[in-house]
């Protein structure tokens, strides 16, 4: 078989990139080792930065996200049992928007199958050859037989545990830092206890109040990296949200049937370059941030995006300078992404190794963004999300 770009992974940083190539002309097939049912209920991240939204929009995969998502145009920092507003509307003139991620996937998937696009499902990517060269292959694996898909470039959109990473590995440097906690992050049939996300920083331990619908809520602690999931009864995270979401004058937090219960590490990681040959890395194959920021799914939506244009530029004019400077282009907002992200974390989690002077320094931080105009709104426009560099 052959295309011209190769995409390897259906996660929001494959799709998202062949429905832009499709709008540029450019033929791509799209290799997922799991399921279309799988993806399509995979849960994972919910909040959609403004820029994004507007991607989608302008895009035309944007009808279902405008009808179901949900607008945010702030989000309360509680801290010292008290709330404090960060008004992305007054301070940015942006809002964001909760919308499931693995709708955008189902959105995405409707959108380039409808469009006559060919996603392989259960097709899973062995080995990428000839990198190197003008035309590098990637072997599949679908339903025991092996086949080889001959492209012009490949998009390595295999997240964080694919094999695109790793078939560069010597020609990359690594950055990381892993925390020494995680999230223990439930779904229940509660409808959300607060119009808006609610990060909390508790003595305790931080815990995120966020929803998926009207009647659905997505709700986070802060947990060992390790912790045992058979530990933590429903009755146990129930006290435990109870306890890091009180607030002076009292705080209902509905409660409802948990329908879906894990544990997500933290982790920050960025691997450079981005490409290699005629392999070029997006999304979470390439970095990680931890959730914090809610920036996962936006960072892999900025990647395509460049990596789209990248290839336009490349198919209609002959010019590989974008997609020479693909890597530049990303890693600059990538950093300071992950600057934000590993700022948010920093900032409202506890760290055993701290003591009582971190603990006091975090609070003066905290009152300090909720308080000066100019810290507020530093933290919203990278909340809304800073522009794409397309
Ligand atoms: P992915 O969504 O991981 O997609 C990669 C795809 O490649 C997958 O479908 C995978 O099956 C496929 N694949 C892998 N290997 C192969 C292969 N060899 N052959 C073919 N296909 C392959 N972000 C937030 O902002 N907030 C959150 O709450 C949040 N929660 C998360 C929870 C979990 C458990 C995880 C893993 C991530 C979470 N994230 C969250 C991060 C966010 O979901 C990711 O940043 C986003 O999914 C990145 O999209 P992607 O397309 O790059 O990668
Ligand atoms: C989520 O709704 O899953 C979510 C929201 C905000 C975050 C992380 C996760 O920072």
């Amino acid at each position: 078989m052959r295309t011209q770009v190769g995409i390897v992974g259906a996660g929001p940083a494959g799709l998202l990139l062949s429905h832009l190539l499709h709008l540029r002309g450019i033929a791509s097939i799209v290799l997922e080792a799991r399921s279309r049912d799988y993806v399509e209920h995979r849960i994972r991240a919910g909040v959609l930065e403004h820029v994004v939204e507007q991607l989608l929009i302008e895009t035309g995969v944007g009808a279902n996200m405008q009808a179901a998502g949900l607008p945010h145009e702030g989000i309360i920092l509680r801290f010292g049992g008290r709330d404090h507003r960060i008004d992305f509307r007054a301070l940015t003139g942006k809002h964001v928007t909760v919308y499931s991620q693995h709708l955008l996937v189902r959105d995405l998937i409707a959108a380039r199958l409808a469009a006559g696009g060919t996603i392989l499902f259960e097709a899973d990517a062995v080995s990428l050859h000839d990198i190197d060269t003008a035309q590098p292959r990637i072997r599949y694996r679908q339903a025991g037989i092996e086949h080889e898909l001959i492209c012009d470039v490949i998009a390595g959109c295999d997240g964080f545990h694919g094999i695109s990473r790793p078939a560069i590995e010597p020609h990359l440097r690594i950055f990381e830092r892993d925390y020494p906690f995680g999230w223990l992050g439930i779904l229940a049939d509660a409808p959300p206890s607060s119009a808006e996300l609610v990060y909390a920083s508790h003595d305790r331990g931080f815990a995120l109040l966020s929803m998926r619908s009207p009647t659905v809520s997505r709700l986070y602690l802060q947990c060992a990296p390790d912790e045992d999931l058979d530990a933590w009864s429903d009755d146990r995270i129930w006290a435990e949200l109870q306890t890091r979401f009180s607030r002076e004058g009292g705080f209902t937090l509905q409660e409802g049937r948990i329908t879906q219960k894990g544990i997500t590490p933290m982790r920050s990681f960025v691997a450079e370059p981005m490409q290699h040959g005629r392999l070029f890395l997006a999304g979470d194959s390439a970095h990680i941030v931890p959730p914090t920021g809610a920036k996962g799914l936006n960072l892999a939506a900025g990647d395509v995006a460049v990596l789209a244009r990248a290839v336009e530029a490349f198919y209609r004019r002959g010019q590989t300078a974008l997609l020479d400077a693909y890597s530049a282009t990303c890693l600059d907002r990538v950093w300071k992404v992950q600057r934000f992200s590993w700022w948010m974390t920093s900032m409202l989690h506890r760290f055993a190794a701290h003591g009582d002077f971190e603990r006091r320094v975090q609070l003066a931080e905290l009152a300090y963004v909720t308080s000066s105009a100019a810290a507020a709104t530093s933290l919203a426009e990278n909340y809304v999300g800073l522009k794409l560099p397309v």
